[in-house]
């Protein structure tokens, strides 16, 4: 693995393998502390947006780890305005042994990764959020084990954060349903990577798992395992706050919508939640919630990707 940018560039056995490598170096922190392993090793942290879970998350798994990593800011970096994109890359490429970038436009992150000699991690993009979706399916796993089949609904907006559960759920064998309301559907083409990833995925015996994108919550949460929401304005996206604000109320996560599905489903949110817009304080702060261990596992999930990254485990 060279970068890591979209979940849909890995393989499914790539995918369990992170996973795998995630739940061993979540056990051996609690255990004993993780070993060294990124001991010499900078991180630099390229941000255009701001972050609690994705800054903190990955400063701690280098220290964790051994490593350092450095903060740079919007307004110091100016990504693509104050210097390009290309000669920023091949700068810090020469400081830091790898990149995470926190950016606006996708191609930002693609342009970085083309023009550096370390790896690049994406911390969000306009188009996906792989490092969340790792989290996720790290969070999914631990609570039903490596099961096939289970019924994966995402009510709100089909945004980055869904792009990355429904490709990570395609390549686990895992049924993704999205419920938005019109106008706020899925990238066509992130539908069309997941499609060419399900029948993947669906060879050799195995049942193809199912995408489906439909309008009404209810039906999306018929038999779910999981239900998942995000903001339903993300960052970027400010200026349409007021006419969001009249869609979405109908795909607001309320203990109604959560006592339709699965008597054991669990409630995800990649956080920040806007209490009481698509999540509930009820819901988010009640026993099918999973909000808080999820945060959490965004450490151990890229603690995999680094070490992948490096070369080191
Ligand atoms: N979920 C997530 O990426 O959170 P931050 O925006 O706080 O990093
Ligand atoms: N969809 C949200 C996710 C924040 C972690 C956004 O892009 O703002």
């Amino acid at each position: 693995m060279e970068h890591f940018l979209a979940i849909s560039d890995l393989s499914s056995d790539e995918v369990q393998d992170l996973l795998d490598l995630a739940i061993k170096l979540k056990k051996e922190y609690f255990k004993k502390g993780n070993k060294p392993l990124f001991e010499g090793k900078v991180l630099g942290m390229i941000f255009q947006k701001p972050s609690l879970r994705t800054r903190v998350s990955f400063d701690m798994a280098m220290r964790h780890m051994g490593g350092d990593a450095l903060y740079l800011s919007p307004a110091e970096i100016g990504l693509g305005k104050r210097e390009s994109i290309a000669d920023v890359a091949r700068v810090l490429s020469g400081y830091v042994h790898g990149l995470m970038a926190r950016v606006f436009e996708h191609e930002h992150v693609l342009e970085l990764a083309k023009w550096s000699d370390v790896p690049v991690v994406n911390g969000l993009s306009d188009y996906n959020h792989p490092c969340q979706g790792m989290a996720d399916a790290l969070t999914i796993q631990e609570k039903f084990g490596k099961k096939k089949g289970l019924n994966v609904a995402f009510v709100g907006d089909g945004n980055n954060v869904a792009v990355s559960l429904m490709h990570v759920s395609a390549k686990l064998g895992w049924n993704f349903t999205l419920a938005s309301p019109e106008g706020y559907d899925l990238n066509p083409k992130a539908i069309e990577v997941a499609k060419k990833i399900a029948e993947k995925t669906g060879r050799g015996g195995v049942t193809p798992p199912l995408l489906r994108f439909i309008r009404d919550p209810h039906e999306a949460v018929k038999g779910a395992h999981v239900i998942y929401t995000d903001t339903w304005t993300s960052m970027g996206q400010e200026e349409e706050t007021a006419r969001r604000g009249k869609v979405f109320p109908p795909y607001q996560v309320n203990a109604q919508l959560v006592s339709e599905a699965d008597k054991d489903v669990i409630v995800m949110h990649c956080l920040p939640a806007h209490r009481n817009h698509e999540l509930t304080d009820e819901v988010a702060d009640g026993p099918h919630s999973v909000i808080f261990p999820q945060a959490h596992n965004r450490l151990h999930a890229q603690k995999a990707i680094l070490a992948r990254l490096f070369g080191v485990a």
